[in-house]
């Protein structure tokens, strides 16, 4: 019998790469190929590449570099690039990048086994049609975390908010959302096989739609959380302008449902806002925040922030950072602007700030939110949180990590603890990353 070809598959950018590399290697399974997570074992290289910051795209290109070495090597090795840039430069990614033999877009999948032929034929083989309609439903997703406690669980694929400066919906395509009975059998297997928590991960969550109202984001969420109570249920990204009260009191309903809501800002400033194209304003978002807090006080915020947008004056920046202090992010991605090819800001408006502004507005946005963000940790001293314990820490193996339902880190003493329990830990000390204490459970049992 033919030995299998084996492949290997790495991931850069969101979580909804990660997730659609599970499907990858489900699709080729079936097809009768064999994942390895050992590059120096593969036949077939898939790299699922990022194209939402022009540094995401470096960190691709550097790696081809590395398979291109290796190729020099072992000539009958099929490279294959796919996800977001792959659907940005289509054909020219095959003419820039000689080692590429495969370029497939992120609602071509299907089409994986099909193209592997072509290229083992040794020509091109590239498929980079945008979908209206696929969302993978029917796809049971091969796990490839290494915990086998947490998982993504895609609910609805592309983006149609079109915000200036963002390449997501030209690489993913249209919005459409993922059969509710196919979400919810997933997430059950995935109980069944001992998981403990599943985020629903979309680029606008609040936009989950199933047939023209059926069944909304906030119904989907309450159907997950019914699965199975003692399963965490997370999910993002949410959108400022979509994001409903009703999911406001889904959430507190539901002990299940994580105290925890990624709720991107992008920038304080209204006249900034308005050019991005965001479509609310950063009275509107506050609202926001205090509707979140006035039904979930324990509930935490985290936001991403981009700084440098064009024609952001100090002022606008000033703007960012007193917004950051009056919401108090628990945590915040921070990114300095980068121009994003034939997005609307790419087209119509100047990449006017400095580089070394945009540094100087980055590094005082970190330096803030690093302050707020041990604040906010600070006020968790003395208090007990339940934990799903997720691994050993990096630090030390006497010592284990996991999340409070706001999704903070806390690191604790091992003891007889086990990956996957959950366990009330007390906090007794911190820093802005992380929460240190020891866990009570033995105390509680003895009791
Ligand atoms: N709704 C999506 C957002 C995807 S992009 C989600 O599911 O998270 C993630 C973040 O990258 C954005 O919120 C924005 O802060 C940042 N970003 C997007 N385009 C960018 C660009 N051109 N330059 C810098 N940061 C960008
Ligand atoms: Fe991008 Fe805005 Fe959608 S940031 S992913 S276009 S919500």
């Amino acid at each position: 019998m033919e030995d299998k070809r084996k492949f290997y598959i790495e991931t850069y950018g969101c979580q909804m790469n990660v997730s659609d590399s599970e499907l990858v290697v489900s699709i080729l399974t079936s097809a009768g190929f064999q994942h390895t997570p050992d590059y120096n074992l593969a036949d077939i290289i898939f790299i699922n590449t990022c194209s939402v910051r022009e540094t995401a795209e470096t960190r691709v290109r550097g790696r081809l570099t590395v398979f291109k070495t290796m190729k020099k090597v072992k000539k009958g090795i099929i490279v294959a690039v796919l996800g977001c840039m792959a659907e940005r430069l289509k054909d020219k990614l095959l003419e820039e990048e000689q080692v590429v033999d495969m370029v497939v877009g992120p609602d071509a999948y299907r089409q994986l086994p099909q193209l592997l032929a072509v290229a083992e034929n040794g020509q091109k083989a590239i498929n980079v049609l945008l979908s209206k309609e696929e969302t993978y439903a029917d796809i049971s997703p091969v796990k490839l975390d290494e915990n086998g406690i947490s998982s993504f669980v895609s609910i609805m694929r592309g983006c149609d908010n079109m915000c200036a400066f963002c390449i997501v919906p030209f690489t993913r395509g249209r919005e459409r959302s993922r059969a509710p009975q196919t979400i919810i059998n997933e997430i059950t297997e995935l109980s069944k096989t001992g998981y403990k928590e599943v985020t629903l991960i979309g680029q606008n969550v609040d936009k989950y739609n199933w047939n023209d109202g059926e069944l909304n984001f906030a119904q989907l969420l309450e159907k997950a959380a019914l699965i199975d109570s003692s399963m965490r249920i997370r999910f993002a990204t949410s959108y400022p302008q979509d994001m409903t009260d009703e999911l406001i009191y889904t959430m507190a309903k539901y002990p299940n449902i994580c105290k925890y809501i990624h709720l991107p800002i992008q920038s304080g400033s209204n006249a900034i806002l308005e050019k991005m194209k965001r479509g609310y304003s950063r009275q509107w978002y506050i609202d926001r925040i205090n509707a979140i807090r006035k039904v979930i006080p324990d509930c935490a915020i985290s936001t991403d922030i981009v700084a440098g947008f064009c024609s952001e004056t100090d002022q606008d920046h000033e703007d960012t950072l007193s917004l950051m202090e009056e919401v108090k992010f628990d945590f915040a991605y921070m990114f300095k602007y980068s121009v994003r090819p034939n997005t609307y800001a790419a087209r119509n408006y100047v990449d006017d700030v400095s580089e070394a502004t945009k540094t100087k507005r980055l590094e005082e946005i970190i330096k803030l939110q690093n302050k707020i963000s041990l604040e906010a940790n600070r006020k968790d001293l003395g208090k007990t949180f339940q934990i799903l314990i997720e691994g050993y820490s990096k630090r030390s193996t006497d010592k284990l990590f996991g999340r409070t339902s706001q999704n903070k880190v806390v690191v604790f003493p091992a003891e007889k603890n086990k990956i996957g329990a959950y366990v009330d830990v007390i906090i007794t000390s911190c820093t802005q990353a992380t929460l240190n204490g020891y866990s009570v459970i033995k105390t509680l049992k003895q009791t």
